[in-house]
């Protein structure tokens, strides 16, 4: 079976998607620095799917290492790049690293598939290139807005690079895939989010609440033109994003795809508020949480939601699990981790 490298492979959304290549039968090689992702990642990854992926732990801004990792590995089918850092706020106050993390590694990985005869390439994007946009819900057409922050502006740069690479390197074949607002976790509570430090997103956040780490929620805003005030985004369970991964590498490795370069939404297609997840949360926890309404947070669209019907038609790919589902294994997840 073809031999995939996943960059970032021991992070949140990386380690599910190790899990669905390895259950559908790919050899897995893992680059991971663990800057933001632990080497336990790699048990529960074993305890779920009974195979340890390759692991080698290298920094991809380090350029010689990236070209003496692909003379070592010179049967790389695919790669799935998801090693990239993804703090909004900290990208405003660390352009440099974001800039240096996020795009420098992504060339020399580039050059090194290049030199390749033929490669595929999975590239985590993300809807905040949209920013605020003017139709909901949003198609891959809708247009990219001015980045609101480095870190937006490094998943349009990278977007633009593949995509002007593609253009002149036939051997090349990419999917930039657009995340939506992944949550949850494996249902084993095997793998899941690991936030580092006071978590930026929304669900980590409630479920950190819950169990005490946290004394209360803050929810940003109540007074957005929307039906009960609070913000909407389009909340995808980590498992079916991991599984749409399998399904767009299976797409250029079967040679499927329509152009050498392609963009994909990754969503539910339904919005749902601040309160409706904290509604949900309740239901499935059976828990009260803390929270309070707040002032605005800084940055923040009003509303987002995918229209999932090219990744649906093209693809062949629908998300299958609930908001429900979402915050039960979040919430499952957290117990877990907590009690370790
Ligand atoms: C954020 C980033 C986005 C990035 C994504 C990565 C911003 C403005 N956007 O998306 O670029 O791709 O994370 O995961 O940072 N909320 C609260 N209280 C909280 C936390 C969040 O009310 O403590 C609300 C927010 O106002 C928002 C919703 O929950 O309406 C979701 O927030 P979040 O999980 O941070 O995701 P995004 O802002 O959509």
């Amino acid at each position: 079976m073809d031999k995939i490298l996943v960059t970032g492979g021991l992070g949140f959304i990386g380690s599910h998607t190790v899990v669905e290549l390895q259950n559908e039968g790919y050899e897995v090689v893992v680059i991971d620095n663990l800057s933001n992702s632990s080497i336990e990642v790699l048990d529960g990854i074993t305890a779920i799917t009974g195979k340890t992926p390759t692991f080698e732990k290298l920094d991809l801004r380090e350029k010689l290492s990236v070209e003496d990792f692909f003379k070592k590995h010179t049967n790389i089918k695919g790669v799935i790049h998801f090693a990239a850092s993804k703090a909004v706020g900290e990208s405003v106050n660390e352009p440099l690293l974001y800039y240096e993390n996020n795009i420098s590694t992504l060339v020399y990985i580039l050059k090194e598939l290049k030199k390749l005869p033929e490669t595929s390439f999975i590239f985590s994007s993300s809807c905040t290139v949209y920013g605020q946009a003017d139709e909901l819900p949003i198609t891959e057409n809708a247009p990219v807005k001015q980045a609101e922050s480095p870190y937006g502006n490094t998943k349009q740069i990278g977007e633009e690079i593949i995509s002007d690479t593609c253009k002149v390197t036939p051997s090349l074949k990419a999917i930039a895939l657009r995340y939506f607002n992944p949550v949850g976790s494996h249902e084993s509570a095997k793998i899941g989010e690991l936030p580092i430090g006071v978590p930026q997103n929304l669900v980590p956040f409630i479920t950190q609440t819950a169990i005490g780490l946290r004394e209360q929620l803050s929810v940003f805003g109540d007074d957005y033109p929307t039906p009960d005030g609070t913000c909407i985004r389009d909340y995808i369970h980590v498992v079916d994003l991991a599984k749409a991964h399998v399904i767009a590498l299976g797409r250029l490795l079967k040679n499927k795809h329509k152009s050498n370069y392609e963009t994909f939404n990754l969503g539910t297609g339904t919005g749902s508020s601040v309160l409706e997840v904290i509604n949900s949360f309740e239901k499935v926890s059976g828990k009260k949480l803390n929270y309070k309404i707040v002032g605005r947070r800084e940055g923040d669209v009003i509303s987002a939601y995918a229209d999932t019907t090219k990744a649906n038609n093209e693809l062949g790919w629908k998300a299958q699990l609930t908001l429900d589902d979402a915050m039960r294994s979040a919430w499952k997840w957290e117990q877990v981790v907590r009690s370790r």
